[in-house]
């Protein structure tokens, strides 16, 4: 039974087909809105919009509930690795033993990079910020690798998303070579997807590079917690960039950019950036202060979401990930640590945290973590693009697979001026 809603608007009354999913808020169809009442929809920010249909990542951000594929993201990041995950969120199922071992071993094998790639990299300045040269390199990507570029071509799908998540990580590990003036260190095949990456960071020619198995198990459980979310800003803006036939190299390059920016992924490096600020527990009454003044830009970096409104649940493993990395470090009081317990603490039992539902996301110990870890600050982003370069191609295949896509284009609420005649400059 078709299920419709009313829209009343002045003397007109409209009818819309109203969509449910299999679980989460139905959807008001309004395709056919403005030709039934010459009327746009308003909502900048998309608050209350659904963009596309998905079956890939499901929040609830009301109850902290996060599901790939249906399986809740405490139980993935508990049970699997990074590259289960990353089967999970492109094929929809949990692979085989065999499934998983034939993904493994293409996606090890498309690890290298163009060797030209490594001359693309020396253009830059040494400081050039290492989000900077991955949205340059991963968009140069369809400058290398024309025989994955045609969207049209199934096959050509499944290389281009080997390729691009096989490589980012080789990618950022010599972005970050590169930045500290180090050589490049290439993969090898007889290590598992994140030993792979941190030995190629860590690794330098004169010695042997042994991979801390902790270590490693820590950061491929926080690639899974950054893999997916959803119709966030980026992954948004690959779908929009995808939607016009622009090849995945170029959609991921776009979704790198939007990642950058401090509202969204950018917000782990902005956050570490914040506690340092802070530096010491005494300091944290005079930030929660700047962050709660109207008349103050500063907010509480890795603190609030558009959709949790409860804890992101990622931000609870991340806080466990982080004291399990520490604890194996040996690192006992981390001044930084200290200051984002207690700001934690504090401002969870603060009013207006509470009446505005803020808590923290998953930036906000990401950064400790991964400082910990030996990253420096500019490479925390870097990684977040990494561990969603998964989830970015994942929402891209389902939509260029999808036989009702058309080209997202927008309309918009015009303020500007009305129409009127040209004036001679003599005459202005
Ligand atoms: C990510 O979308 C995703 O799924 C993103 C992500 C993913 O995995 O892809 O989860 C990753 O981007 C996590 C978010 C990382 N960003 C930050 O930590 C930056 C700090 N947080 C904010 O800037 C903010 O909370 C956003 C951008 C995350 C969400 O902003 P919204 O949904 O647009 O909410 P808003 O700005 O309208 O804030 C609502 C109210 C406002 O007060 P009022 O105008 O109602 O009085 O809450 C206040 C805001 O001023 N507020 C904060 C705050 N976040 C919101 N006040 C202080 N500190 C904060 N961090």
């Amino acid at each position: 039974m078709s299920e419709t809603g009313k829209f009343i608007l002045g003397d007109k009354t409209v009818e819309m087909p109203v969509k449910h999913g299999s679980i989460g808020p139905a959807v008001a169809d309004i395709a056919k809105l403005y030709s039934q009442t010459g009327m746009f929809t308003y909502d900048p920010g998309f608050t209350s919009t659904a963009s596309c249909e998905s079956k890939i990542t499901y929040i609830d951000g009301d109850e902290g509930i996060l599901l790939h594929r249906g399986y809740p993201i405490e139980q993935l990041a508990e049970n699997g690795d990074f590259l289960e995950t990353c089967y999970l969120l492109l094929y929809g199922e949990l692979p085989t033993a065999a499934q998983k071992a034939d993904f493994d071993y293409r996606i090890t094998r498309h690890t290298m990079i163009h060797e030209q790639m490594a001359k693309f990299f020396s253009g830059f300045r040494r400081d050039a910020h290492p989000m900077a040269v991955m949205v340059a390199s991963v968009g140069a990507l369809s400058a290398f690798y024309h025989d994955s570029t045609d969207i049209s071509d199934p096959q050509q799908r499944v290389i281009a998303t080997m390729r691009i998540i096989a490589k980012m990580p080789t990618m950022a590990a010599m972005a970050y070579k590169y930045n500290v003036g180090q050589p490049f260190i290439y993969p090898k095949n007889d290590l598992d997807y994140t030993s792979n990456f941190l030995r190629m960071c860590f690794a330098v020619p004169c010695e042997e590079y042994k991979v801390n198995p902790i270590l490693s198990r820590a950061l491929d459980r926080i690639f899974i917690l950054h893999a997916d979310h959803e119709q966030n800003a980026s992954t948004s803006t690959v779908r929009l960039a995808g939607s016009s036939g622009a090849n995945p190299f170029a959609c991921i390059a776009a979704g790198i950019a939007c990642l950058w920016g401090p509202a969204h992924g950018g917000a782990n490096e902005a956050a570490l950036k914040m506690l340092s600020e802070i530096g010491s527990v005494e300091n944290i009454p005079k930030y929660i202060a700047k962050a709660k003044d109207k008349n103050d830009p500063f907010r509480l970096m890795g603190f609030g979401h558009r959709v949790y409104k409860n804890y992101d649940p990622r931000a609870k493993i991340m806080a466990k990930t982080c004291h399990e990395v520490l604890g194996e470090l040996g690192i006992k009081d981390d001044p930084l640590l200290d200051v984002a317990v207690e700001l934690e603490r504090i401002a969870l039992h603060d009013e207006y945290f509470v009446e505005k539902k803020l808590y923290p996301n998953i930036d906000f110990y990401s950064g400790i973590t991964l400082k910990a870890m030996g990253f420096p600050v500019s490479m925390f982003t870097v990684l977040f693009a990494l561990a969603r370069t998964v989830g970015w191609i994942a929402q891209w295949k389902e939509m260029i697979e999808d036989p009702s896509q058309k080209i997202g284009r927008p309309r918009q609420l015009y303020t500007g001026a009305p129409q009127r005649d040209y004036v001679k400059i003599g005459s202005r």
